[in-house]
């Protein structure tokens, strides 16, 4: 059975093409591995030999992205030696897009060739134990957007519930993430990325039920990305910075300006984390 989603226009493929043959015929890589660089992630941006820098503007098809903190540009180029293509600037589905258009750019980065996607966020920590500035392994999410991530243009409900579901980020990305947090000295926890919304921040009474429900940190993007990847069959990684601490018995307000702040704490961390990953990644072993 199929089904046509009424949000998708049937020029969706063809625009991940524009957007896909347009960087092709600029940059003759093809990267192994994807990456959005969400806040926090600067030093790994500052990491990546770039041979192109392309504004999201000059890429034809590609949308534009209006939230703090996300300037706009798709860098090609290599990291640790490793041929990568990494989104600085991401949509939310509360900049008004659909989730056919926040995906459009994993869509192009796996078009282009990547099969590894690794997706980095700015996240409110809800378990007690985490500080500002740590960095959590995302094992597992909870969509609370409620949103259909529908990567193709029809639905094929014969796909459902899609390969990966049950796993969708990748144990042995994970296995490798803890390796290098180990030897690199610093805590890595694992935990589970709630997604809200948005773009409000979570009342006291939000972060009490996020918890309740088994969330460990929460943020207003990455779920779409990573279900979209799944159903590509990209193997997965997601690492969440821990910005502000939600205690919902004594919260204290959180503002964008704060999100940014914390995140540089964990810049180091996560530019070693993605490296390690990358070159892993990169192993023909590994499929
Ligand atoms: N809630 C949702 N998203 C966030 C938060 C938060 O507390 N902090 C950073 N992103």
């Amino acid at each position: 059975m199929t089904y046509m989603n009424p949000d998708q226009s049937s020029s969706d493929d063809q625009r991940v093409a524009a957007s896909s043959d347009w960087i092709a015929a600029r940059w003759n890589k093809k990267p192994r591995v994807a990456i959005v660089l969400g806040t926090g992630a600067g030093d790994v941006a500052k990491a990546i030999s770039a041979e192109h820098v392309f504004h999201y503007l000059e890429i034809p098809e590609f949308p534009l992205s209006t939230a703090i903190g996300h300037s706009g540009t798709l860098v090609c180029g290599t990291l640790a030696g490793v041929p990568v293509v990494a989104m600085k600037g991401r949509f939310h589905l509360y900049e008004g897009y659909s989730v056919q258009r926040a995906t459009h750019g994993i869509r192009v980065m796996h078009r282009l060739g990547a099969r590894t996607l690794i997706v980095t966020n700015a996240a409110g920590g809800i378990n007690p134990q985490f500080v500002s500035g740590d960095v959590m392994l995302i094992s597992s999410h909870l969509d609370l957007m409620f949103r259909p991530a529908q990567p193709r243009q029809v639905w094929n409900f014969e796909r459902v519930p899609s390969r990966r579901s049950d796993q969708a980020y990748d144990l042995e990305l994970m296995a490798e993430a803890e390796r290098c947090a180990r030897e690199a000295d610093f805590p890595l926890y694992r935990g589970v990325y709630a997604g809200m919304l948005g773009p409000q921040y979570e009342t006291r009474a939000e972060y009490r039920a996020l918890r309740k429900l088994g969330g460990d940190a929460v943020g207003m993007s990455t779920i779409p990305e990573v279900c979209v990847a799944n159903e590509l069959e990209m193997r997965v990684l997601g690492l969440s910075v821990i910005a502000n601490v939600a205690d919902p018995d004594a919260l204290a307000p959180t503002s964008g300006e704060e999100v940014i702040e914390f995140a540089d704490i964990a810049k180091p961390k996560l530019k070693r984390l993605v490296e390690n990953v990358v070159q892993f990644a990169s192993n023909p072993s590994l499929g």
